[in-house]
């Protein structure tokens, strides 16, 4: 069978983490921001989900930034430019609700900052003044500093370490700009789940509309298998086809954190099996 998705290129933006553009044109037209997509690598490959952080519609193609974490994501990160993508399916999952809400602080950790990428865009587009801040463990895993600064009002950057910008969390400096008394209409936040806790924890003594990116275990990506359940507001969601945004104060992030657990064992297997073919 044909292949069909091109890699027209690949770059390394921070350790284990890259940026891919590939010729897709039918998502590329229909993208919005908040989407993503689910690709098979290879033909023996397990589906997976990841985010549209750009595209392009003329040119027919999309951009993906990933982190390499297991098996699927080091053998996409292994795919060199002119090689092909077995299969992506998208644009999945409901677009954000892009509108002008006023002053809105958007908050990405780690690999979610690429998922802020396309919000903080829209956001601008229609006329928010945007807060952003962003945080990695160190100075060296910061995402898309650059582009971000240019497109938000305002960036805060914090490090787990301090090797750059504010030492401690995203949500310690989303803490202390409120405790300053800065006013935010909206709160949107997108990486590590416990990250997006401490977000969701900051905001409710304040009664601030915070919305987070749920990551679950996706297979599917259509609502069909139900793995990628989660608790919001005491009832069952499927962060495909509901989300994957949800109202960051009605979410049960514990059963989140168990749930994306679940296959540990398995993925630790499937990942030195990968090593050992190497
Ligand atoms: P594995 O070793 O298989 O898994 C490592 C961990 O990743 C697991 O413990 C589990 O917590 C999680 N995971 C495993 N399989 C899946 C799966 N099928 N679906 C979701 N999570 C899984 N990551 C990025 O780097 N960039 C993105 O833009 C991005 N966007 C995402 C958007 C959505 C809507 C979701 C749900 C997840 C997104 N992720 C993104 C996370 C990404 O899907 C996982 O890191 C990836 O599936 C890990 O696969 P693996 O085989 O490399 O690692
Ligand atoms: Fe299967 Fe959502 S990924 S139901
Ligand atoms: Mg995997």
């Amino acid at each position: 069978m044909a292949k069909k998705f091109k890699v027209l290129s690949k770059e390394e933006i921070a350790p284990q983490i890259k940026r891919m553009v590939i010729k897709a044109p039918l998502i590329a037209k229909k993208a919005k921001a908040g989407q993503f997509v689910i690709l098979r690598v290879d033909e023996y490959g397990e589906r997976f989900p990841l985010t549209l952080v750009d595209w392009n519609p003329n040119a027919g193609t999309i951009t993906l930034i990933f982190q390499e974490v297991g098996v699927s994501t080091k053998k996409l990160g292994k795919i060199a430019p002119g090689a092909y993508i077995e299969d992506i399916v998208g644009p999945l999952g409901n677009p954000t609700e892009i509108d002008r809400y006023g002053h809105v602080a958007v908050i990405g950790g780690g690999v979610g900052t690429a998922l802020i990428y396309p919000w903080v865009r829209s956001l601008k587009r229609v006329g928010n003044h945007v807060t952003t801040i962003i945080g990695a463990r160190s100075a060296n895993l910061l995402l898309l500093e650059k582009e971000l600064s240019e497109l938000s009002d305002e960036i805060y950057i914090s490090t787990d370490d301090g090797t750059k910008g504010i030492k401690g969390f995203t949500s310690d400096v989303l803490k202390s700009l409120l405790e300053k008394g800065r006013k935010f209409d909206l709160v949107m936040a997108a990486g590590p789940v416990l990250m997006m806790k401490a977000v969701a924890d900051v905001t409710r003594p304040y009664k601030i509309k915070t919305i987070v990116s749920l990551n679950p275990i996706m297979v599917d990506g259509t609502g069909m298998c139900g793995s990628c359940r989660v608790t919001v507001g005491g009832k069952t969601r499927f962060a495909c086809v509901d989300g994957p945004e949800f109202d960051a104060h009605e979410v049960d992030f514990r059963e989140l954190i168990n749930r994306l657990r679940t296959y540990r064992e398995e993925e630790q297997i499937a990942l030195q099996h990968l090593k050992d073919c190497q």
